[in-house]
């Protein structure tokens, strides 16, 4: 979809990271923008700075209401709506059998019920105006599979394979309408510091052979001494992550650059999808020896 001046976007997670950049850029091209989030002074605060044309409209995205007023908002301030961007996303750790029940229902339902509530609010509106683009934020952790993040990746799958639904149902009944899924890879917000500096402390400056002294909160408390010997000298890598770490600006232009040619997946660090490439030669692999 070719982006234009006076067009209005809605941006989910908008008062940090992706979000904030993605509506910083959309504002920059002339768009007006409604942020939206669940942190309602970083959201005002957002607003104000990225200037005027915009509007905050302090929201849940798990609760289906609350993504209506959403909507009705937009139209009460622009009076129209052609992009909608479910960005917003939390994320957890911790082997599978650790995690609190809790904190897989936050994260799905922020992650995928947040997603799933903006596209059933938000793409009536787009058919009914014949135009428009649905942009899903998923994660490379949406096409590949690490350790340590599985209400994550689940959660984010989900959304990749969300859109993938929605491009081939909107290219029958509605084919003017868009769709893209962001896959990024480690990109310089809050989120991803939490991990790498989580890490770090975590890690201390040792020098790499010493075991650091297992935590006393957290999933790492519930592993026994021998299980936190086998896991300690695996987390090095992800402190290197910083290192890897786009600036969001650049990722929301890379975005941006992907709805503008209408692609269905986009990613911040194309040199990683040869992981994505090994994951499938090895399912293919496994399916095709199956008798
Ligand atoms: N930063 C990365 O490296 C990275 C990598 C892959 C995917 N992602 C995805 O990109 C998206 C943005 O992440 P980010 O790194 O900018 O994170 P961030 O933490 O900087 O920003 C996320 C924003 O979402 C908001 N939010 C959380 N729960 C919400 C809810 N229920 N309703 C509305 N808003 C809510 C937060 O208040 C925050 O402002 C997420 O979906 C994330 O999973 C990020």
């Amino acid at each position: 979809m070719k982006l234009q001046s006076g067009q209005v976007a809605v941006v989910t997670g908008a008062a940090n990271g992706i979000g904030r950049a993605l509506s910083e850029a959309l504002h920059a091209r002339g768009i007006r923008v409604v942020l939206a989030d669940i942190d309602g002074e970083a959201l005002a605060q957002a607003a104000a700075e990225i200037g005027p044309e915009t509007v905050a409209v302090p929201t849940d995205v798990s609760d289906p209401a609350q993504v209506q007023r959403l909507a009705d908002a937009t139209l009460e301030h622009f009076g129209r709506v052609d992009l909608i961007f479910n960005n917003a996303g939390l994320s957890a750790g911790g082997p599978i059998w650790l995690v609190e029940p809790g904190d897989w229902r936050r994260i799905w339902s922020v992650n995928v019920e947040g997603v799933v509530n903006g596209m059933r609010t938000f793409v009536p509106l787009l058919i009914a105006a014949g135009r428009g683009h649905v942009v899903n934020t998923a994660s490379l952790a949406g096409i590949t599979t690490g350790m340590f993040n599985g209400p994550y990746a689940a959660s984010k799958h989900a959304v990749v394979a969300l859109t993938e639904v929605l491009r081939g149902e909107l290219a029958l009944l509605a084919p003017e309408i868009g769709a893209t899924v962001v896959c990024p890879g480690p990109v310089d917000t809050q989120m991803m510091r939490a991990v790498t500096d989580g890490i770090g402390a975590l890690l201390g400056d040792g020098d790499g052979d010493a075991l650091p002294p297992q935590p006393a909160e957290g999933w790492f408390a519930a592993l026994s001494p021998g299980q936190w010997q086998r896991l300690a000298p695996t987390l090095a890598p992800i402190i290197h992550l910083a290192a890897e770490m786009m600036p969001a600006a650049r990722a929301a232009e890379i975005i941006l650059a992907a709805v503008e040619s209408d692609r269905l997946y986009v990613t911040t660090h194309p040199h990683w999808t040869p992981q994505v490439t090994d994951r499938v030669t090895r399912m293919v692999a496994d399916l095709d020896a199956s008798t």
